[in-house]
């Protein structure tokens, strides 16, 4: 499997913002700390920070992403979309989208979304999104859109195995991982003029048709509280509409999982 370089990314690319600006690592403590700190220092939108492996990844949460060095994709991209405040949050979707259709792309199989940022292939997470944004004021500063996507990795800590899988373990084969990043790129630049615009509801729509979560009992552990009910939906805001014995109740935080019966 052959290893990444700056220059076969950028010799891939067809893209014409999204990573214009290009920063490869062999090693980083985490892509989204690198991209945050050059969102600080003005790096233009579309600004792409990539590398074998992190000493520090972040996940959601506060918790750690750990994963093979030279097997994955860990990038973070810089958007300064010109959203309010209260629309941030949808970016995460653009992300999940953008990501499956490049997956889709080169793999020809399509992922399933968990609420609000899993890719799953077969129900096991594949690729996690976290999202990191700045405000000024009641308006988006700019935006970190960090991906891990498990890629040619074939085996997982204990605390994932039976959770976490790859893309080569699926489709049992290994995957190009440049052409997987460059189809990525193509399809964020794509679906990105919809998100400048304040306009989501195309990409809801197609994550929605593609969520495996609906229609099922599931537990939401938010902070201290867990929250039981049926997944109903999304609403335009991306939060989950859960059914509960209470009435209804949208969540906007949280991890779930599925109620055993
Ligand atoms: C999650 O599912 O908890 C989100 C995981 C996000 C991991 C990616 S890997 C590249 C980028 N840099 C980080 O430190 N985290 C994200």
């Amino acid at each position: 499997m052959s290893p990444l370089s700056k220059e076969t990314l950028q010799r891939e690319l067809t893209t014409s913002l999204f990573g214009a600006k290009l920063f490869f690592f062999e090693s980083i403590d985490s892509t989204n700390a690198c991209a945050k700190t050059l969102a600080q220092a003005d790096t233009p939108e579309g600004t792409v920070v990539i590398t074998e492996f992190q000493s520090h990844g972040r996940g959601r949460h506060g918790r750690p992403w750990n994963a093979q060095p030279g097997e994955n994709l860990l990038f973070s991209v810089v958007l300064r979309p010109s959203l309010p405040r209260t629309s941030a949050g949808l970016l995460t979707f653009f992300a999940a989208v953008s990501v499956a259709r490049g997956i889709e792309q080169v793999c020809g199989t399509p992922m399933e979304y968990k609420w609000p940022n899993d890719l799953l292939f077969h129900g096991r997470k594949t690729c996690g999104i976290l999202l990191e944004n700045s405000m000024d004021g009641e308006s988006v500063n700019y935006a970190v859109v960090g991906v891990g996507v498990n890629v040619n990795q074939r085996e997982f800590e204990s605390d994932l195995k039976g959770r976490a899988t790859s893309l080569s373990l699926e489709l049992d084969r290994s995957v190009d991982r440049t052409n997987l990043f460059a189809a990525i790129m193509d399809s964020m630049e794509s679906a990105y003029p919809d998100v400048r615009k304040g306009e989501f509801s195309g990409l809801l729509k197609e994550w929605n048709a593609h969520c495996t979560t609906f229609g099922n009992q599931v537990t939401v552990a938010q902070n201290n509280e867990r929250i039981k009910g049926k997944a109903v939906g999304l609403n335009t805001d991306g939060g989950l509409i859960l059914e509960t014995s209470a009435g209804m109740r949208t969540i906007y935080a949280g991890d779930i999982s599925l109620t055993p019966s």
